[in-house]
């Protein structure tokens, strides 16, 4: 299925959403936004998914929000329009998301691929945050989830100075979960889908959120809801069965139940 700047592909269990604007880098205007939004609410709703890409070319996973787009809008434009606050329902998406990227993954290329729950990264990536270099900063939740996966040294200078990292610094810095070579990155990143789209999709939902909750909550907060989170998962009929099937020494049939 293609829509005007994206193709999306239900794969067995796995949704693909491919960022397809290759003239502009896969720069980020509004009208790609509402797409991929629409295209991740319909999967996330759809329980035969069980896990989403989102991914670019080779080239560019994306090189920002499209700068054309943006370069004309005055103060009054954006926040009586909460400019770009549409990809908040993108992190919202409670199924596992996983960015696979090569290439640039730039300002809001980059805090796209940073709401994703996994990134993996192709060798050529190249992340950054150059909004300073256009006179203004990131506004997809970049300085929050970037100061939140690589601490506040790294965030500083890559927000700071505008400068791009590679995927050897990323994984360092502990931005990127995996890095793969550039050509096998669709299918490292798909056999990744479809392992965790294997596993029970209310397991998957409860895990998520407790790991998420680890930004939001003290640290004994967290662990208490990760304790009643683990509870609530002892409901599921595929907690029986994934147990009862270690027991048996045979794999799980989950129902996702
Ligand atoms: C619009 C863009 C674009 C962008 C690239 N293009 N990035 N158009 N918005 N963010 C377009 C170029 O204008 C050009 O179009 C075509 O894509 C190819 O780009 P080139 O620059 O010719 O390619 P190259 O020389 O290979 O350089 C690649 C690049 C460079 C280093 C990634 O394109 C670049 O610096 N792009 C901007 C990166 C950036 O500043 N991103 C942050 C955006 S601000 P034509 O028509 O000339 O062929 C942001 C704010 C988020 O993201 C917060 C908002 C709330």
């Amino acid at each position: 299925q293609t829509t005007e700047h994206i193709t999306v592909e239900w794969r067995g269990r796995v949704g693909i959403i491919t960022l397809n604007r290759p003239h502009a880098l896969n720069a980020l205007n509004l009208a790609l936004g509402a797409e991929v939004v629409a295209a991740a609410a319909a999967m996330d709703t759809d329980p035969s998914i069980g896990a989403i890409v989102l991914t670019g070319s080779e080239k560019a996973f994306a090189a920002g929000a499209d700068i054309k787009e943006m370069a004309g809008r005055s103060y009054a434009d954006v926040i009586r329009e909460d400019f770009f606050s549409v990809w908040d329902r993108f992190a919202a998406v409670r199924t596992p998301t996983i960015a696979a990227v090569s290439g640039y993954a730039l300002g809001g290329g980059c805090e796209v691929a940073m709401m994703c729950d996994l990134l993996i990264a192709a060798e050529n990536a190249r992340f950054g945050q150059p909004e300073i270099t256009l006179g203004t900063m990131p506004g997809i939740g970049g300085t929050q989830r970037l100061a939140r996966a690589v601490g506040k040294a790294k965030a500083m200078d890559l927000v700071l100075t505008g400068r791009m990292m590679d995927a050897e610094e990323a994984e360092r810095a502990g931005l990127v979960s995996r890095i793969v070579t550039t050509d096998t990155l669709l299918d490292e990143t798909l056999a990744i889908a479809e392992k965790i789209a294997s596993m029970s999709l209310p397991a998957a939902y409860a895990a998520k959120e407790a790991v998420a909750h680890a930004h939001e909550s003290t640290l004994a907060a967290g662990v208490q809801f990760e304790r009643r989170t683990f509870h609530a998962t002892f409901a599921l009929a595929d907690r029986a069965e994934g147990m009862a099937a270690f027991v048996e020494k045979r794999p799980p049939t989950f129902t996702h139940a």
